[in-house]
């Protein structure tokens, strides 16, 4: 347990030394980690400061205009958002090997920063809001052998012929210090409290290859169940939760007539900090719901099944 006001202050210092009169890019991905670094490093550093929002057409509804108004409108931060979905969805295409696709987002990310820090005459630094888990999780797994489970995108992901330096004050921290230190530093709540969503965004909720029309469907269903939740006041109880695409086909009947068309899975756990997670026991009322919404109003979706699978045996995202 970290006294949040005293990391806040020694952090500030030691970004500051760190960095000194250079310029730093911070790359937001949307998600609590990295909202919390950039404005921590912005305390530091003011407008030596640049944040890019690299929206790679794997956010969730709405995502990308939330994140964009918090910083322009709220904090007054400068926020480069850069529409890069067709350059990540053309780098997927044909890929559905779950490290591959992560492997190239986490090389996709770079040249983008790479690109955005040549446009402001140089930056040496490159920010990212990695948490103690992401690190961990990337080289072993607790208590067996040195073997990679899946390379998170802003750890394992990183090509080596980087040329930035890299800036990751978070990197201590477990998910629920973060949320003080975002709270600490004036980030609203319902912003902190939001559930965590991981830098590769939809296309490791998509097992196979991902394309566009997938992630549209995805997002439809996505955006369903949470809303299922929220209105259910479960929200605040769920560490995550989140619709996966299966590219598999299967029969159904709606109407007269017969559908052969995809699975949706859902998934809901609790958790303390990610490295472990129980799975979410909703009343079955709650999850039939869920699934006649979906399947009514989701084109492409004609069936859905609820991941009981707790971590382990299971990971929280399917890839
Ligand atoms: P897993 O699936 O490994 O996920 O049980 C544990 C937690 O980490 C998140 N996650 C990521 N976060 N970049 C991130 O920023 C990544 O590449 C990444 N992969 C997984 C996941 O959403 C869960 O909260």
């Amino acid at each position: 347990q970290w006294n949040m006001a005293g990391y806040r202050d020694a952090k500030i210092a030691d970004i500051r030394a760190e960095v000194g009169d250079g310029k730093v890019i911070c790359g937001l991905s949307g998600g609590v980690d990295s909202a919390v670094a950039a404005v921590l490093i912005h305390a530091a550093i003011g407008d030596q400061l640049t944040c890019v929002f690299v929206d790679h057409g794997l956010m969730r509804q709405g995502e990308a205009e939330q994140v964009v108004s918090l910083f322009r409108e709220h904090y007054h931060i400068p926020l480069v958002h850069v529409d890069a979905a067709d350059m990540f969805l053309a780098g997927l295409a044909g890929v559905s090997d779950p490290e591959q696709k992560r492997k190239f987002i986490g090389g996709a990310f770079i040249d983008v920063f790479e690109a955005e820090a040549r446009k402001i005459g140089g930056a040496k630094f490159l920010a990212q809001g990695t948490l103690y888990p992401d690190v961990i999780e990337s080289v072993s797994f607790t208590g067996g052998p040195s073997v990679t489970i899946k390379s998170h995108h802003n750890v394992g992901g990183l090509p080596a012929r980087m040329n930035m330096a890299l800036v990751e004050p978070l990197r201590e921290l477990f998910k629920d210090e973060v949320r003080r230190l975002g709270v600490e530093l004036g980030l609203p709540p319902a912003f902190v409290g939001r559930h965590p969503f991981p830098g590769p965004g939809l296309a490791i909720r998509i097992p196979g290859e991902v394309t566009r029309e997938a992630c549209d469907t995805l997002r439809k269903a996505d955006a369903i169940y949470l809303d299922e939740i929220r209105k259910a006041g479960l929200y605040d109880e769920i560490w995550q939760a989140f619709a996966v695409l299966l590219p598999v086909r299967t029969v159904g009947v709606m109407g007269d007539g017969r559908t052969y068309d995809k699975v949706c899975g859902l998934r809901a756990v609790t958790s303390v900090d990610g490295m472990t997670a129980d799975v979410y026991p909703f009343e079955s009322a709650f999850l039939s719901r869920c699934a006649t919404r979906i399947v009514n109003e989701v084109p492409g979706i004609n069936r859905v099944v609820y991941d009981y699978t707790s971590k382990p045996p299971g990971t929280i995202e399917w890839e």
